[in-house]
């Protein structure tokens, strides 16, 4: 190891190192800043508004005590948080902010390494963006899925039973009175959701990557094995910076199309694809769309895990855990990239047993055979759009209908549930104004609600088109992230109701049956492309003028690239 970081406010006698000690010292030891030992941060997302992660402060005292342990030194650090059901407009348009803030913290304070606390949906993609761009050593500590509350005694899945459970209330088969009675019952216990949702994807995600401890993604908030495995990575990280492992060495092209079929094998959210690409712009690693569907197209889905399938992330811990799942698809896995722990993640493949055979699915007889993310192109996103046909109505997976299009949320909502809404199950519900821009922050809302009046005649699932996200706990035949967004002069844009859209996923085309002059010529139409009033200060302001379209990741575009640890100038 050469000499430490933290060495640089630490070592010496000089006016400086004396302030940078002395103001630290409270009660550590003696030779706790003598700059021999390594410092390490916990970031931790720890909040009492964002409830999936408010047990990490417990979480982060194991950490701690791993660390005192191997030898160096911790401290808390309190990052941004992001609780994805309480902040407005969406958590999605505070990713790069609270990104941002992270990296500006990693890179000006006296650390060596980092552990990054996450859970909840957009706090482990901040994080990695964070680490990724520093470039510290790094180790993510997934803070886990919360145990499987029960209804009734049927299973309430996080988010995806909340869908389900409306529209039921919206067709009128439950009651009022029984949606609400439900609330009560779904979020069992600490932890974040328990579908295969964003958070829990992100989880797998970061262990796929390499930037877990093997075998730690997917162990419930609750499970003592959590705090086991929070003190081993406190333990690692020190381990980490004596061999300077940092997550460039980490994080490679391989690593990334491993966390491709990792998504695909679990079923996992849409979401993902934004977070990889924002992860990868802050490494400078060369991932586009085109290699989701490439590295995705032929990966079954195995975990048999609600959105997509049955059981919940306390079945696929029982089952054998996410390790397991990637054990059944180690041939699609490039065999290169090393994790945390210096081994490559195939290491960990062998001898994984499956417990449970309907909760993480045998090759032979997956839930969905080819299911990755498709990415989809054609003259209504000439960028990209993407849909996920495990969420999706095979059926629907090929269709054309006329277009109903909708210009923003409050239209839809004002619009969706009148008796004399001209529309029938073969209609393409067309919604923008919901990209990054045109939002701004590009909200969950591409899953839209499906007509009252076709909810009470049984249709329960239609082709719906937007530059949305969608979350990672719905369903549905759904095309998102339409690119360029509608607020950024994209075709979706120049839609009319009316216009025939055919999707076929099967061929990635995505087309507006409409002809290039008359689109032309409705460009310049003064009706086409609804305004939106652009927001004159704050981080909405620098967002909206520097946010990248979904196909590249949404991130901001003067924080692509690594930015590196080096702090310059002395503050005294
Ligand atoms: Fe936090 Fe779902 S709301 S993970």
């Amino acid at each position: 190891m050469d000499d430490l970081r933290s060495a640089d406010w630490y070592r010496g006698g000089d006016r400086n190192s004396y302030i940078h000690r002395a103001w630290m010292r409270r009660g550590l030891p003696d030779d706790a800043l003598d700059g021999s030992k390594p410092q390490i941060a916990i970031a931790n997302t720890a909040s009492d508004l964002t409830p999936c992660n408010m047990h990490l402060n417990e979480v982060a005292e194991s950490v701690k005590q791993g660390i005192w342990a191997a030898g160096g030194v911790p401290y808390n650090l309190p990052v941004v948080s992001l609780g994805e059901t309480q902040v407005k407009p969406t958590a999605m348009l505070w990713r790069n902010m609270a990104a941002m803030a992270m990296e500006e913290m990693f890179r000006a304070n006296p650390i060596d390494g980092v552990v990054l606390l996450g859970g909840c949906d957009k706090t482990i993609p901040a994080l990695l963006m964070a680490a990724a761009s520093v470039n510290l050593p790094a180790i993510v500590v997934p803070g886990g899925p919360m145990l499987t509350g029960h209804f009734r005694g049927e299973a309430l899945g996080c988010g995806t039973d909340v869908w389900r459970l409306s529209e039921e209330a919206r067709a009128g088969t439950i009651t009022n009175g029984q949606f609400t009675e439900s609330e009560g019952s779904m979020i069992r216990s600490k932890g974040h959701c328990n579908t295969m949702g964003t958070a829990s994807t992100m989880a797998i995600v970061a262990e796929a990557l390499g930037m877990t401890i093997p075998g730690f993604a997917g162990t419930p908030a609750p499970d003592s094995r959590l705090l086991v495995m929070s003190h081993e990575t406190g333990r690692l990280i020190v381990d980490l910076v004596k061999h300077d492992r940092r997550p460039s060495d980490i994080m490679t092209k391989g690593s990334f199309l491993n966390a491709i079929v990792a998504v695909a094998a679990a079923g996992g959210s849409t979401n993902s694809v934004v977070h990889l690409l924002a992860i990868a712009g802050r490494l400078g690693i060369d991932l586009t769309l085109e290699d989701f569907d490439v590295a995705g197209r032929g990966v079954p889905v195995l975990a048999n895990l609600q959105p997509s399938g049955t059981f919940l992330m306390d079945d696929l811990y029982r089952a054998g855990g996410v390790l397991a799942l990637l054990a059944q698809v180690k041939d699609l896995l490039h065999p290169e990239p090393i994790t945390v722990t210096g081994a490559p993640l195939i290491d960990y493949l062998e001898n994984r047993p499956v417990y449970d055979a309907t909760v993480i699915l045998p090759r032979a007889t997956p839930l969905m055979a080819d299911a990755g993310i498709a990415v989809l192109r054609g003259n209504l996103a000439p960028s990209g759009a993407i849909i996920k046909p495990a969420a999706a109505t095979p059926a629907l997976l090929h269709h054309r209908g006329p277009a109903l299009v909708f210009d923003s949320i409050e239209d839809m909502h004002a619009r969706i549930d009148d008796p004399d809404l001209d529309v029938d199950a073969d209609t393409v519900l067309v919604l923008r104004g919901c990209g990054p821009r045109g939002y701004p922050g590009m909200p969950e809302v591409g899953n839209m609600p499906i007509p009252r009046k076709l909810l009470e005649a049984g249709v329960r699932d239609m082709v719906r088109i937007s530059d949305a996200r969608m979350s990672g706990t719905a369903y549905g035949t759904v095309v998102l992230h339409v690119a360029p967004e509608a607020a950024a002069g994209g075709p979706l844009g120049l839609v009319r109701t009316g216009d025939f859209i055919e999707l076929d996923v099967e061929g990635r085309r995505l087309h507006l049956d409409v002809s290039d002059a008359e689109l032309a010529a409705r460009s310049q139409s003064a009706e086409t492309v609804a305004a939106f009033a652009a927001p004159t200060r704050g981080w909405t302001k620098l967002y909206i003028e520097h946010v990248m379209q979904a196909d590249t990741g949404a991130d901001l575009d003067f924080l692509i690239g690594s930015s590196g640890d080096r702090a310059t100038r002395e503050s005294h």
